[in-house]
């Protein structure tokens, strides 16, 4: 965010909110007495999550992490009430915003875990303030615009996010037409060399030199024939079959597709003990090819893959990690996307399809650096 857009921005919240100096003035006479408060409204924040089902399901890493959040919020309501309610405290909310987004929380619970910080600030404001209705009543006023500012910012960064994703779908659907019309006009062309050189094979002497060539273009029709599937597989909705899947067959047959270098290892786990998910082994194979091909070059000349599985709830999920420089920072926003590649001579195909393939069947695949400094894509399918 520029430092002019993100300061209309903030000016511009406050000016809907109606904030004050006045206000900057009750929320610190308001820290004091409202500090001590600090632990016990972080439980009830928590436990009224907690007591809704799907809230609770929100928590990503499970109850363990609410231990955790308790802190932040404490450190949250600090400077709520301590400000400076500046453009650093604009950039952290909008911070503390997209981490929602991130982890897919839905943007209605906002409203009312807001509503949980309001209520019980109020009864701090109650209880410090009951014979003095003027203080009272500024205190009030305060907290209800703060509160109002950091729904805003919550809400804003939800929005941020949509607009992103409504650009992202827009380039995708040029490119896909795009691709689609070239991809079909390909298939002509290439499919008259493919018969010219059959043809050439039973006319030309059998000599070595000659033959070399004719495998090379054969050779070459694959690659550009193979790049062309990869991208109609992309855009087109392709069904998927529903059928009880064994993921250690799975990854047995991709491992078996990739060419690994006799210098780079890998370390298949234990999938076998994985439950059986339903979807369609063929594509299935193919997120794996993809991802072990990309292990694979980013492991050499010498170096290790592992393949871990695992079950989480609602979930497989299997991490393929390489022992390579891991992905670079500026390329992983856009890493999923078709055309974007690290390598000299990449089309860009790879993770686009698996990332397609993995979502036709209602899972996700994340890009995380892995243990060992490495890539590790993590592929979520639902159990
Ligand atoms: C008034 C509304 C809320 C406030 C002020 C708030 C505040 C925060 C803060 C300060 C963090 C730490 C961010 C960081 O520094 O990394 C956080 C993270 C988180 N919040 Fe909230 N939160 C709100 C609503 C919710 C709700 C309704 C849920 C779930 C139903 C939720 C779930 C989480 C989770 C799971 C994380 C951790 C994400 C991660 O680290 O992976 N939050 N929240």
């Amino acid at each position: 965010m520029s430092p002019g857009v993100a300061e209309t921005l903030l000016e511009e919240l406050r000016r809907y909110v109606g904030w004050g100096s006045e206000d900057e003035r009750a929320l610190r006479a308001l820290h004091g007495p409202a500090r001590a408060r600090f632990p016990a409204i972080a439980e009830v924040f928590y436990d009224t999550i907690l007591r809704h089902d799907e809230a609770r399901a929100s928590l990503v890493g499970g109850e363990s992490r609410v231990g955790h959040l308790k802190v932040t919020l404490q450190q949250w309501l600090d400077t709520l009430l301590s400000g400076p309610w500046d453009q650093a405290y604009l950039d952290s909310r909008c911070r503390i915003g997209r981490v929602h987004v991130k982890i897919a929380l839905p943007q209605h619970y906002m409203f009312g875990a807001m509503n949980v910080v309001r209520r019980e600030l109020n009864q701090v404001i109650d209880d410090t303030y009951l014979s003095r209705p003027a203080e009272l009543a500024s205190a009030r006023r305060a907290v209800g615009r703060v509160l109002d500012l950091e729904l805003a910012i919550m809400l804003h960064t939800y929005r941020e996010d949509m607009l992103a994703a409504q650009a992202r779908q827009e380039r995708l659907a040029t490119f896909g037409q795009l691709v689609g019309s070239i991809g079909h006009e390909l298939r002509n062309p290439l499919s008259v060399m493919e018969t010219s050189v059959y043809i050439l094979r039973g006319k030309v002497p059998d000599e070595e030199g000659i033959r070399r060539h004719l495998d090379r273009i054969g050779d070459q029709l694959r690659a550009a024939n193979g790049i062309i599937t990869n991208l109609l597989d992309i855009i087109r909705d392709r069904p998927v079959s529903q059928q009880p899947v064994a993921l250690a067959a799975v990854l047995e047959e991709a491992a078996g597709a990739v060419a690994l270098p006799e210098a780079v290892a890998l370390d298949r786990g234990d999938l076998a003990s994985l439950p059986s998910i339903r979807g369609d082994a063929l594509q299935l194979r193919q997120v794996f090819v993809n991802l072990l091909e990309n292990a694979a070059l980013a492991a050499a000349p010498a170096g290790s893959i592992w393949v871990r599985g695992s079950e989480v709830p609602g979930a497989i999920q299997v991490a393929v990690e390489d022992s390579g420089p891991g992905v670079d920072e500026a390329v992983q926003a856009r890493l999923f996307e078709p055309l974007i590649t690290t390598r000299e001579r990449g089309v860009g195909l790879g993770l686009a399809l698996v990332k397609r393939i993995v979502e036709r069947h209602g899972g996700s695949v994340a890009y995380q650096r892995g243990a060992a400094g490495g890539a590790c894509f993590t592929v979520r399918l639902p159990a």
